[in-house]
């Protein structure tokens, strides 16, 4: 790789975690390595890896698109940019590929500007790009985060994660459009509902918080989205019977699907995928597993 080049590594993220729609996510250590300069000619834009056959290479690339909303911020017209991105992350597949390249693509304007905006600047922008930070607050700042965006700002806590547990993403080699996902969701929820997710979604991030993982099982249980995207994603319910079954933590969509995310012990980890990797076995359904550990430090 071009040794001249800006270079930032983003890790994926998993969002939503059952109940924390639009504020709970985690990262994780698969990555996207995005690389950007100036090159006085036109936008040239080279993608290897997880997506190749589809990211566009024009003015409609996310991470073009994210880069030209910090040189926009900071009012530097641009002469020409040449972004390479090397991905590990499948696309559309609820693992934050969109949030990693929104991310990789301000992280990298903003160097090459000289670092004008904090941090907590390209979050709350990267939030405005993505409408939710539950995905590009992990990919930013690593580890778990409780991160919910006003309209304006990002207001987030992060927790560390030790590798004494594990996330098995059960990525079932299709996409799923986040705003397709978004569309099957109701326009008004039962009063009952909002309390049971008020209740899991708290008890979920006290059990990040302490480690306390036995709690998940009940705190990751979820009544605002997942059962409505069960329509899109036929097998979910029962990925997380077999995940239960096997031994696991909880297990939940991951983020707007359509992967499947179990967390589980070592000493369960291949008991978990044993168990639901039969349940797409027998729906003749192709998957890809991924062993997965929180990423603890975000864009680097
Ligand atoms: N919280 C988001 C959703 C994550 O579930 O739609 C995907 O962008």
């Amino acid at each position: 790789m071009d040794k001249s080049m800006m270079h930032v590594r983003v890790p994926a993220s998993t969002a939503n975690l059952g109940p924390g729609f639009d504020c709970l996510g985690i990262a994780l250590n698969l990555y996207n390595d995005i690389y950007m300069e100036l090159s006085g000619k036109e936008l040239t834009i080279e993608v290897s890896g997880e997506g190749q056959l589809f990211i566009e290479r024009n003015e409609e690339n996310l991470v073009y698109k994210a880069a030209k909303k910090i040189f926009d911020r900071l009012n530097i017209k641009l002469s020409g940019l040449k972004i390479k991105t090397v991905n590990e992350i499948p696309l559309g597949s609820g693992l934050g590929s969109s949030a990693a390249a929104i991310i990789g693509g301000m992280v990298l304007a903003n160097r090459i500007c000289g670092n004008p905006l904090s941090s907590d600047d390209i979050l709350d922008l990267a939030s405005e790009m993505e409408g939710h930070a539950d995905n590009v607050g992990p990919s930013l700042n690593g580890g778990f985060n409780v991160a919910t965006y006003d309209g304006v700002k990002t207001l987030y806590i992060k927790k560390r994660i030790d590798d004494d547990i594990n996330f098995i993403a059960f990525y079932p080699n299709r996409e799923v459009k986040t705003r397709r996902a978004r569309g099957v969701l109701p326009e008004r929820i039962d009063y009952k509902n909002a309390v049971f997710n008020v209740g899991r979604a708290s008890l979920l991030t006290a059990a990040f918080m302490t480690g306390d993982y036995a709690k998940l099982r009940y705190a990751t249980e979820d009544m605002l989205h997942q059962v409505y995207r069960k329509e899109l994603i036929p097998e979910l319910y029962f990925v997380i019977e077999a995940a239960l079954m096997g031994g696991a933590y909880g297990a939940f969509l991951s983020g707007a699907g359509p992967t499947m995310m179990a967390v589980s012990s070592n000493d369960m980890l291949d008991n978990v995928i044993k168990s639901v990797e039969a349940v797409y076995r027998d729906r003749n359904i192709p998957l890809k597993i991924y062993r997965l550990k929180c990423d603890n430090i975000g864009a680097k």
